[in-house]
């Protein structure tokens, strides 16, 4: 049977926009993707967590689907400045970036922790964008393969599904930086993962589940990684906070 991923074109807008960009951002792309003949692409937007509100509003009724950058493990408590997962889910929020490495680096989040968010995310509902990668050390000392595959076998739920995970592959020396993987490069991390998924979510969910490329990815490269077999969409930060870059990411596909 032929595997059907349905590309996911999603933006991290990290900690950038205020609420007239929201409006204004979010705005324009609803009117393109309700215009669209054919929906190619699922997209996504994650803004900061106070935006999330307006920008649920502003693509309300377009199928443009909102996230959130984090959430907490538990649901409820003393934990002053957070965000549980149910309460995102309230919000409207589909998915949660998880585990991405700004987190892993500034927050000192460890795989540990991002399987406790996982969980309870998918408990409530929410879909999880797990995001692995390794530094520029670590590649060159020639553990790119050990490093993600650790991180992926640690930050991945048992219960993982390819309808309630997406698994983000971003080499932190891309991100931000304007060096792309090369398509090669990609494949071939693409491809070690979906081998490792096999093995932790078994074959029919591993074939089904979406793995998206992460770091600088822009309208001129993203082409040739969208043609990639293993690569099913993209997880895109600076070039999201640009309409006309976001978008033609998504016509890439
Ligand atoms: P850039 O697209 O700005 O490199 O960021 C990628 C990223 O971190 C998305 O989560």
């Amino acid at each position: 049977m032929a595997i059907t991923r349905l590309p996911l074109i999603a933006g991290n807008w990290k900690m950038n926009g205020v609420k007239k960009h929201a409006n204004k951002l979010a705005g324009s792309l609803a009117k393109r993707f309700r215009n669209q003949k054919k929906q190619k692409f699922e997209m996504l937007i994650c803004p900061p967590a106070p935006l999330i509100g307006p920008v649920v509003e502003a693509v309300r009724g377009t199928g443009i689907a909102v996230g959130s950058q984090d959430c907490h493990f538990e649901n409820a408590g003393a934990y002053t400045g957070e965000m549980s997962a149910e309460l995102l889910k309230s919000m409207e929020c589909k998915y949660v970036i998880l585990g991405h490495s700004e987190r892993r680096t500034l927050n000192k989040e460890t795989d540990a922790v991002i399987l406790n968010k996982a969980t309870t995310a998918h408990k409530v509902g929410l879909r999880t964008i797990i995001c692995i990668g390794e530094t520029l050390k670590q590649r060159e000392a020639g553990r790119t393969k050990s490093v993600n595959r650790k991180q992926l076998i640690n930050s991945l739920p048992h219960q993982a599904t390819a309808k309630n995970t997406v698994i983000a592959y971003e080499p932190v020396w891309a991100i931000g930086t304007g060096k792309v993987a090369s398509p090669d490069q990609a494949q071939d991390m693409h491809q070690m993962i979906r081998a490792e998924l096999y093995k932790l979510v078994g074959p029919a969910e591993a074939d089904e589940m979406r793995i998206v490329y992460g770091g600088s990815m822009n309208p001129i490269n993203a082409r040739e990684l969208l043609a990639l077999p293993d690569v099913d969409g993209g997880l895109i930060g600076g070039a999201s906070l640009i309409v006309k870059d976001f978008w033609s990411i998504g016509q890439a596909v």
